[in-house]
């Protein structure tokens, strides 16, 4: 059960707005609370509640150069964009669009990544460690989803709510992805947003790159990862 909370407010253009950063600065370094609960934490560990409210806060993002290079089954792949496919989309639009590259085009990928970093850092600035980590990352991912959205300038949907959609697809797919045991991370480096990738991508006008999910299996175990209460992050209105 959630309580109540008593938020800082304060009045913006006759609304209350939450002073979110004052909240935080209040309680940094002595409320972020352990990390996921496990199934035997709860009261039923086999209730379907139990087992998504465990894969939910189980996911964890492993950096893709920490994968083992084994490859997934190119259906699996494709039955994790379908579960993508599922998510929530204003006057279904299905706005979200998935560019997959796996094998020589994760060569190309790499070969892109790679100029672009040498094309656009000056020369002082190049460090040859973050130059090979972009190859490295693609060497070991099996498959990466470049996340992209569609959004209809003449259409009703604003482009908030077609990125909005995007994003809970890419959650269905890193859920769904997690619960067979597949790692799946989100990067967005600086080549995302730009001219250059959109070209690369053969994105029309009207599309737009979001990020990369890389998909594959690692040996390692996943990190340790933290939130904040959630009553650092609820306001309840009743
Ligand atoms: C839109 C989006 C973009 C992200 N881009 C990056 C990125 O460029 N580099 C990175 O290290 N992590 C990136 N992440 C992953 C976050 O770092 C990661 O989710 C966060 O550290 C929390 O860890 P967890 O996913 O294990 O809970 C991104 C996540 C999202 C949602």
């Amino acid at each position: 059960m959630i309580k109540k909370t008593q938020p800082i407010v304060d009045k913006v253009d006759g609304v209350d707005a939450v002073d979110w950063g004052s909240r935080l600065s209040a309680n940094q370094g002595s409320t972020f609370v352990a990390g996921p609960q496990t199934l035997s934490d709860m009261d039923d560990p086999s209730s379907t509640e139990a087992i998504l409210r465990d894969l939910i806060r189980s996911r964890r993002s492993i950096k893709p150069r920490l994968f083992n290079g084994r490859r997934i089954e190119d259906g699996v792949v494709r039955g994790l964009i379908e579960d993508a496919c599922w998510a929530p989309t204003h006057g279904l639009t299905q706005p979200w669009r998935f560019h997959v590259f796996s094998d020589a085009a994760l060569e190309r990928l790499a070969d892109f990544r790679q100029e672009w970093y040498r094309d656009h850092t000056p020369p002082e600035a190049f460090d040859p460690n973050k130059f090979d980590r972009l190859r490295e990352n693609l060497i070991q991912t099996s498959h990466a989803v470049l996340l992209c959205v569609h959004v209809d300038p003449e259409g009703p949907i604003p482009e908030i709510e077609e990125i909005e959609a995007v994003a809970c697809a890419a959650q269905n797919l890193m859920l769904s992805a997690h619960a067979q045991g597949i790692q799946c991370f989100w990067g967005s480096g600086a080549e995302t947003y730009t001219a250059e990738h959109h070209a690369f991508l053969g994105l029309g006008p009207s599309e737009r790159c979001l990020g990369t999910l890389y998909l594959g299996y690692s040996d390692r175990r996943a990190p340790k990862s933290k939130r904040l209460p959630v009553e650092q992050r609820l306001v309840w209105h009743s």
